[in-house]
């Protein structure tokens, strides 16, 4: 048996070696992976802990909540409220930001998250996810508002998720490359099961909504169109596909084996660039991606260089092994 060590040695260890982790930051890490291990426990309950199914309400997204949706943003805010580390939070499932009561301390970093990603899998025991991204406060004065929360992807202090499949495990990037830690459920720790996550730069694998097909740019149809046509065409060999409609999962399973993702714009609704929301789900994979040799685009520009302008913006996402990543980015870049 290799010697494994836990969440918090790592965490520690990675202190020491490179002085990069502030005590704050480990302190909203370890409260965040808490939080992590809670809704596990939920969401391992299922029907039994009646938290299947939807409740009465819609988020501001105008999307209908599911009860685990609510429960999953309760956990992570009460678990992170009184720790002193925060200043605020946002969330997909509030309209605003949250901030840290006066009855707490105020800390220097702004926590975003998906309490719950991949809802429509909820109730069918199919892997779901909680993705958070962590940034600094960077303006030192005082009180927090939302243009608190307005920074690049690529400013990002911390970014991860956890996924609630077969094993539960978090994945984590502090700047200083992707590692991986597997939830022992009979000692309640987080074991450090990979570091130095990589991603290898070709793949021949790809995760796209395929019923979407008809209302793509004709750089996505036209990627696509030569996956779909395999060694006879331009790319010289066949593709597979997966798509399990949670980003966590697909995200973890590029990570883990490489692959393309993409939710790209779509004419669906001219208005919005994307379904994804850039703060909360597109940089902290963008982040991960990037620290395990990948690449994340919306198909022109690196996601983590858009400058945000609102809590909920939405973004089209185009991630995973570089090369396959930069093609349909350089298919754009034609298109333009
Ligand atoms: P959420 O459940 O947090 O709202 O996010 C769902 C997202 C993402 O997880 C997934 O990749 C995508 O929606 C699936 O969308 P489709 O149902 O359109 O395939
Ligand atoms: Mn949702
Ligand atoms: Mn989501
Ligand atoms: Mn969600």
């Amino acid at each position: 048996m290799p010697k494994r060590i836990s969440l918090t040695q790592y965490l520690v260890e990675q202190q020491r070696e490179h002085g990069h982790i502030p005590a704050q930051l480990r302190l909203l890490i370890e409260i965040v992976a808490r939080a992590c291990k809670r809704i596990a426990i939920a969401v391992n309950k299922g029907e039994l802990g009646e938290v299947l199914g939807s409740a009465d309400s819609e988020n501001v997204q105008g999307e209908v909540q599911k009860k685990l949706d609510i429960i999953s943003n309760e956990v992570l805010i009460e678990a992170n409220e009184w720790g002193g580390h925060l200043a605020a939070m946002a969330s997909e499932e509030m309209d605003t930001i949250h901030v840290v009561p006066n009855r707490y301390p105020q800390g220097e970093y702004l926590l975003m998250f998906d309490p719950l990603d991949g809802s429509s899998n909820i109730d069918v025991n199919v892997s779901i996810g909680t993705i958070f991204s962590v940034l600094r406060k960077v303006n030192n004065t005082r009180g927090v508002s939302e243009d608190d929360f307005m920074q690049p992807g690529k400013q990002q202090a911390a970014a991860g998720y956890c996924v609630y499949g077969p094993q539960t495990t978090l994945v984590l990037t502090v700047g200083q490359g992707v590692a991986m830690f597997t939830l022992d459920r009979e000692t309640g720790s987080w074991v450090l099961t990979q570091k130095d996550v990589s991603i290898p730069e070709d793949t021949k694998e790809f995760a796209i909504n395929m019923s979407n097909m008809r209302h793509w740019a004709p750089p996505v149809k036209r990627y696509i169109d030569e996956c779909l046509i395999g060694k006879e065409g331009p790319r010289g060999k066949d593709f597979n596909m997966r798509w399990v409609a949670s980003m966590v999962a697909d995200v973890h399973r590029i990570l883990t084996r490489g692959g393309i993702f993409m939710y790209p714009w779509d004419k669906r609704e001219p208005g919005k660039p994307g379904k994804l929301r850039l703060m909360y789900e597109a940089n902290p994979m963008a982040f991960l991606i990037e620290q395990a040799g990948g690449m994340a685009t919306n198909g022109t520009q690196r996601i983590m260089d858009i400058q945000p302008t609102k809590l909920h913006e939405r973004v089209s996402v185009i991630l995973g092994s570089r090369n396959e990543v930069r093609r349909v980015t350089e298919y754009h870049l034609d298109d333009a």
